[in-house]
């Protein structure tokens, strides 16, 4: 096997000999690129901001921003990263260098004050700039306020300009709105842009990392077969995909293991099929992937992700990782809950499908064994038509939730013909609100049901008291989010 190496900002450099739990941060920063900052270091400043060369959507690379924090640079064997230093153009000899149009508009439009956070905010902002499918809509008449092409809306510019990819960069001292005039005045890459030019060939191709210091080793297969043999042997084995999880341990809570095996670029955990029955979705797609991928076909997982952390940690993040950490307040698992999703278990013998219901079995526990991996999540067709996902939280982006609650209802002639309701944030698992659910079936639609119901359901787990909400609140915030979706339902709250 080749020894472990990485692409920083076009140089080949040998990944040796940081330890396999070292992160890209560090790496980086060890190396004199110090740009790349620490704020956190558990992904939720973006001051770590870099870009990877990653499989796009509709190019063939994308230029992909991650939390440096909180990926192992082990797992970037063989892959391409831009960081902040990487953008501008060298000049002549005596001359100094061209800056990147996203640097340019950001230091004409007084996008930094003291600088900790703005190689972040510019690596987020140029992600978004060679995002292939961002287009620049009609600019509102400035006299009138009228022209504005569909797709301007209080959170897209009229280039196009996603603020979500900014979703996960925070700014201490220059107040954002500066920051969103930079990203809102960026222009399209031309054809001698070589970071654009990147996208048109194939990104790096995975490879097969065997990376050992000091007893710890980082893991990664080519095949999921390989894959689920290497966990038969090494059942202590922490998988990871993302890493945006286990990168916080790590950081955070100083944790360490033996042995740690990505499965992130595994092919078959890389499929979205539509099949006649149901989607399989690949456990380790990013969710930005999902999101790009699915365009909206499952409204209620199109309504989750711009409320799960951020952009930044989305490009990350994945289905696998969400449902195998086993949170009570993961995002996902009450809007999994409510499509009735199922998940497919693969070990070294086979497969076999477990309702998601069914999987959940304690605190951050499940069903499946050592040696197990999460394949695909699997969603049934069709989808029942009346959804919603309810996350209440301190901060609208990027903040953990203190109860989320997702819907999905059958209402056919004015009667509740299946409920399904997904909670997290008030049990020591993600639940079905069953009791709930049978109070709403087979009765009409009607604000007397409703408020009953909200009641059932405002009954629902054993919310506790902690620093995000006190119990009585998470109860609350269940019987209101029934009442909410009955109000956008009908226009009418019932008394
Ligand atoms: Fe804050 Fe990485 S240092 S997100
Ligand atoms: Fe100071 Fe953003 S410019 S933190």
């Amino acid at each position: 096997m080749a020894a472990a190496r990485i692409t920083v900002n076009g140089r080949e450099t040998p990944i040796a000999p940081a330890a396999p739990h070292t992160t890209a941060l560090d790496f980086l920063r060890e190396r004199g690129l110090t740009g790349t900052k620490e704020g956190c270091a558990e992904g939720e400043c973006g001051a770590c901001s870099v870009l990877v060369a990653r499989p796009g959507v509709n190019k063939p690379t994308d230029w992909v921003a991650v939390n440096a924090c909180l990926v192992p640079v082990a797992a970037l064997d063989g892959q391409e990263v831009v960081t902040s230093e990487g953008f501008a153009t060298p000049g002549e000899p005596g001359t100094p260098p061209s800056l990147h149009p996203v640097q340019e508009e950001m230091a004409v439009r007084g996008g930094s004050q003291c600088g900790y956070c703005t190689p972040g905010f510019i690596c987020s902002m140029a992600a978004e700039y060679y995002r292939p499918d961002r287009c620049a809509h009609a600019a509102p008449d400035s006299r009138t306020g009228t022209g504005a092409a569909e797709g301007t809306d209080a959170e897209h510019g009229p280039n196009g300009f996603d603020l979500h990819a900014l979703s996960g960069n925070l700014c201490r001292c220059t107040g954002y709105r500066p920051i969103r005039d930079a990203a809102y005045a960026v222009g399209t890459p031309t054809d001698e842009d070589p970071l654009a030019r990147r996208r048109e060939q194939d990104p790096p191709p995975p490879v097969a990392t065997q990376y050992t210091r000091d007893d710890s080793t980082f893991l990664r297969r080519s095949t999921l077969a390989e894959t689920l043999r290497l966990l038969r042997e090494r059942p202590d084995a922490v998988v990871v995909a993302g890493s945006t999880d286990w990168g916080v341990e790590v950081n955070i809570r100083s944790r360490r293991a033996d042995c740690v095996v990505a499965v992130d670029r595994l092919p078959e955990l890389r499929e979205l099929r539509v099949a006649p029955g149901h989607i399989e979705i690949g456990a380790a797609l990013t969710l930005t992937e999902i999101e790009r991928r699915l365009d909206g076909q499952v409204p209620l997982l199109a309504e989750l992700f711009p409320q799960f952390a951020s952009r930044l940690i989305r490009n990350g993040a994945t289905l696998g990782g969400n449902l195998g950490t086993g949170s009570p307040i993961g995002d996902s698992p009450p809007v999994l809950l409510a499509l009735d999703a199922s998940v497919v278990l693969a070990d070294a013998d086979g497969e076999r499908e477990v309702p998601l219901a069914d999987y959940f079995t304690g605190y951050r526990q499940s069903v499946r064994r050592p040696g197990e991996l999460i394949r695909a999540v699997r969603v049934p067709l069709p989808l029942s038509p009346v959804t919603a996902f309810h996350k209440i939280a301190k901060r609208r982006f990027d903040d953990i939730s203190s109860v989320a609650v997702a819907f999905a209802l059958d209402i056919e002639d004015g009667t509740v013909r299946t409920a399904r309701i997904g909670l997290g944030g008030v049990a020591a698992t993600p639940i079905r609100a069953l009791t709930t659910e049978a109070a709403l079936e087979g009765r009409p639609w009607a604000a007397e049901t409703v408020a009953a119901a909200a009641a059932v359901l405002r009954a629902e787990g054993t919310p506790m008291n902690d620093h995000r909400a006190s119990a009585g609140y998470r109860s609350a915030m269940l019987g209101q989010s029934l009442l909410k979706l009955y109000a956008r339902t009908t226009e009418a709250v019932p008394s």
